[in-house]
């Protein structure tokens, strides 16, 4: 089976094509066609809705017929076309969801609307064997959660945020700092040459039960630190990054770890963690998860940086975990700006 994906939630436009392989777990992606629009929205300092729906509508037709061009077949050859339907920015997923519906109209084939949460959760399964049920970190821009994973379409969530989500605590410390959008890559960039003991910074909910997380705190607690300097020099900024940096990854490892407890309460023993969403591309979070499942004596299951972020062949890969349990969605399906696991 063959699923087009397309994805148009937040800053990035993306077409995929992508098959399962017969009698074995996995996927294959034939193609992956990703356009950021960062560089539009970077003299904002973050993703402008207007922009980013005006900038998707421009470029996803020949995004698509990239996508298909490269996996060499045409819309004849694929089963069904999928789009992330949200949660995310409305003018966006608006242009995706209308562009896929299109297709399935003129082509007669079956439509799935995807979430996107479900789209990263799934990810592990396009590139590693992993079976259900199993505990998914869910890190992004606009999301942090905890889900028990127990099959296509069931899910649990553990904890989320009560506050900012991970990927925006990133961006937000790096604008105050100076550092341009989106601010991950430059806060773990710049940590590697800082100090992470020279801030003592709150790490906010850590010790306390269940799985939830809080960030806006240590958010303060930076700009406070960056108040108190008047103009942070370049070694100030190095190290603030560094235990910035330090602080979420002790958040994130604690609540992983409520996160495992409430998953073996509810649902015995997960058969791996996974990790999804743009911050999942950071080393230092990757490199604490991964001790963390170790002593655990869990597997952890994380795909490759760019299958982390946001891209068309999980939302295709998701659509087809979809279509081979035979859930299809009509073509009435409205796009969902938020819409929970
Ligand atoms: O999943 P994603 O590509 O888009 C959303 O759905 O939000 O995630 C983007 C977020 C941004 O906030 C970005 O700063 C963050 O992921 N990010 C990182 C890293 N790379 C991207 N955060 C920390 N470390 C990174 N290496
Ligand atoms: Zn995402």
């Amino acid at each position: 089976m063959r699923v087009l994906g397309i994805e148009t939630t937040c800053d990035e436009t993306a077409a995929a094509v992508v098959s399962d392989r017969l009698g074995m777990d996995g996927g294959d992606i034939l193609s992956n066609e990703v356009l950021s629009q960062i560089a539009q929205h970077a003299a904002y300092g973050g993703v402008v809705p207007e922009i980013a729906a005006r900038a998707h509508i421009d470029v996803l037709d020949r995004l698509i017929a990239r996508a298909l061009a490269n996996a060499r077949v045409d819309l004849a050859d694929i089963d069904a076309i999928a789009a992330a339907a949200g949660p995310g920015l409305i003018g966006g997923v608006l242009v995706g969801l209308t562009a896929a519906k299109g297709l399935a109209l003129a082509s007669g084939k079956p439509f799935i609307a995807v979430n996107h949460l479900e789209a990263h959760a799934l990810t592990a399964r396009l590139t590693d064997h992993l079976d259900f049920p199993y505990l998914a970190l869910l890190v992004s821009g606009g999301h942090t959660q905890l889900v028990a994973v127990r099959g296509v379409g069931d899910y649990r969530r553990l904890g989320s945020t009560v506050d900012d989500a991970a990927g925006e605590a990133f961006d937000k410390v790096a604008k105050m700092l100076g550092l341009p959008y989106p601010g991950g890559p430059q806060i773990e960039k710049l940590a590697q040459e800082g100090d992470p003991h020279r801030f003592d910074l709150p790490r906010p909910m850590v010790g306390r039960g269940g799985a939830d997380f809080s960030l806006s705190g240590l958010k303060t607690a930076v700009r406070l630190e960056v108040l108190k300097l008047g103009a942070p020099s370049e070694k100030d900024v190095k190290d603030l990054a560094a235990s910035f940096q330090a602080a979420i990854v002790d958040i994130m490892i604690d609540r992983v770890r409520g996160g495992i407890k409430l998953f073996t309460e509810g649902e015995g023993r997960p058969s791996g963690l996974v990790i999804g969403g743009g911050v999942g591309a950071n080393g230092p979070i990757r490199r604490a998860l991964t001790r963390l499942c170790a002593e655990s004596g869990l597997r952890f299951v994380s795909p490759p940086g760019n299958l982390c972020s946001d891209n068309g062949a999980i939302i295709a890969w998701a659509g087809l975990e979809r279509l081979k349990r035979g859930f299809t969605d009509d073509l009435d399906f409205a796009p969902r700006p938020r819409w929970p696991l």
